[in-house]
């Protein structure tokens, strides 16, 4: 294809994981909710590219290397496989996985850093201040909460240092301008508060080094050997280096459309450091970050392995299925707040929306289709008040679903569906088939059309729930002889289902029992 008839991409990526502990809630959830997105867009015939990946520098990661006493890349070639096994088990169905040591981003970061140097926009001088260890960076008072450093920072030591900075001073002005300009490049917007504070401050130029004395696992700098670079300078990169930065293919995809990122590192990371980045090499700025909260664990605690309440998603999955897991999650949460998880949420929600209303309405539906129709799906005979309205809910619906997606609304969105589904549920129970199968000709029409109406709900269910369960999904669809939906665009309520002959399959969401202890408890491993 010629490039100008080249459809640009939408392009999606998340934040990429530290590489010095396992995969947790926190980077389950924002995987699935990326992967949503984009399912939700290629629903809408968007061509779309969903990177992630591993954030593999710094000394978090040389220090948990040292400990094991195995080499860094070692390390992080070992948690690379435990994330990429992560996505996998989750259905998180990304086109590429970046990873930080990988040559394609760090020549593309060497040459950054390079390109900025010779503009000037990077000098080296003489620092004393006060460093965060566990940050990983210089910081200031003005970081102080009530008079105190944040838990986060960990140690915070007097440190002086040779080291080079990146000029971020004289961008203040514009960097307020776009923001107040551009409401939307933070979603949810009230997001866009805590980083109007931040730059209602001065801002101070960005050190981008450390030196080698201090930490080795990380990109050297091309001008000077002793040094390596900042973790975060290095891992935003990735969002270029990765659709080859400095090549042709690269306009194909940037600037971005969704950054999907969590509420700590909007500010100063994402919305401060990386656009006057992008600003200094003379790129555009991605077009949304969207920011999700934080899982906490049951009674708004903070989770930690010392507190023991740490969520281990990859259990929840293997138990009951990533579909059950990726529906609790999507519905929990509303983008941009926090969450609770708890093991007793998860349940009632399993047992309401997924074995309750969806699972039972397909085995019931597939089961009188069998039994009162030789297992091919009728035609509608008849259409009366009962009917007309379920179609109309069933195509407000799709849109509703459609806008609801759209705004990053899935916990709306799968409310909405379930809503069809209990609709559909009540119409069956109206509609009584199993009575009027044992009827005469009218009872029979009116049975016939019944399983119908309810077959073609589940239909439109299944092709809204794609996002969110696609497995389950596609069992929907096959249970019914349906072809699958790939595109909302064409979705409307329809005949399709008539004369396919439904194929029985296993229980959708089989019951789990009442008696807690039978769960994989949220436990500390
Ligand atoms: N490596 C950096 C990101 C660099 S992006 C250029 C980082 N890594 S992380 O592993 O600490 O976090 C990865 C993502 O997981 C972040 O978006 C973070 O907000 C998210 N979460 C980590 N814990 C979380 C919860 N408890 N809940 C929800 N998401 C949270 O930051």
């Amino acid at each position: 294809m010629a490039r100008s008839q080249v459809v640009k991409f939408f392009y999606l990526t998340t934040a990429i994981d530290y590489a010095n502990g396992s995969p947790h809630l926190g980077h389950a959830y924002e995987k699935i909710l990326s992967d949503a997105i984009v399912r939700s867009r290629r629903m809408e015939g968007l061509q779309c590219h969903f990177l992630t990946g591993l954030d593999e520098h710094g000394q978090k990661v040389q220090e948990t290397a040292e400990r094991l006493s195995i080499e860094p890349q070692k390390l992080c070639d070992k948690v690379a496989e435990e994330f990429q096994a992560m996505c996998q088990l989750m259905q998180v169905d990304y086109d590429d996985y970046i990873r930080t040591s990988q040559p394609r981003h760090t020549s593309v970061v060497r040459g950054i850093l390079s390109k900025l140097y010779e503009n000037g926009d990077i000098y080296k001088s003489s620092y004393v201040g006060l460093y965060s260890v566990r940050a990983e960076r210089f910081v200031h008072e003005k970081d102080m909460v009530d008079g105190k450093w944040p838990e986060d920072f960990g140690d915070v030591i007097e440190l002086q240092e040779e080291n080079y900075f990146f000029k971020m001073k004289g961008h203040q002005a514009w960097l307020l301008d776009y923001l107040k300009k551009n409401d939307e490049f933070i979603f949810p917007a009230y997001r866009q508060k805590q980083v109007l504070e931040f730059l209602a401050e001065p801002l101070n130029d960005l050190c981008i080094s450390r030196p080698k004395s201090r930490l080795t696992w990380g990109i050297e700098l091309p001008f000077d050997g002793d040094y390596v670079t900042y973790v975060w300078f290095d891992a935003l990169i990735n969002y270029i280096s990765a659709i080859g930065y400095g090549t042709e293919r690269f306009h194909d995809f940037w600037p971005a459309d969704v950054e999907v990122i969590g509420k700590d590192i909007l500010s100063p990371a994402h919305a401060v450091y990386w656009p006057i980045m992008l600003r200094a090499i003379g790129l555009e700025l991605p077009r949304q970050l969207v920011v999700h909260g934080w899982w906490l664990a049951k009674g708004g605690e903070k989770m930690s392995k010392s507190l023991g309440n740490v969520v281990r998603p990859i259990d929840y999955a293997t138990v009951y299925g990533s579909d059950a897991f990726r529906y609790f999650v999507l519905s929990e949460m509303s983008v941009g707040q926090d969450s609770d998880f708890s093991h007793e949420l998860f349940a009632s929600r399993y047992r309401a929306d997924l074995s309750n209303d969806i699972g039972n309405l397909l085995s019931r539906t597939v089961n009188m289709v069998e039994r009162y129709c030789g297992g091919t799906i009728p035609p509608v005979e008849v259409e009366e008040e009962l009917e007309r309205e379920l179609k109309f809910l069933a195509k407000k619906t799709i849109g509703d679903v459609r806008e609801r997606c759209r705004h990053y609304d899935f916990s709306g969105a799968l409310e909405s569906v379930c809503a069809l589904v209990r609709s559909a549920n009540r119409y069956l129970e109206c509609r009584s088939p199993w009575k009027l199968a044992k009827g005469k000709e009218k009872d029979l029409a009116e049975m016939k059309t019944s399983l119908a109406v309810a077959a073609e709900c589940l239909r439109i269910c299944a092709a809204l729930l794609i996002p969110a369960i696609p497995q389950s999904a596609e069992k929907m669809f096959a249970q019914l002889g349906a072809q699958t939906v790939n595109d909302w665009t064409a979705l409307d309520w329809g005949n399709s289902l008539a004369w396919k002959r439904v194929c029985k399959g296993p229980v959708l969401f089989p019951r789990i029992g009442e008696d807690d202890d039978a769960m994989p408890a949220v436990s500390a491993r």
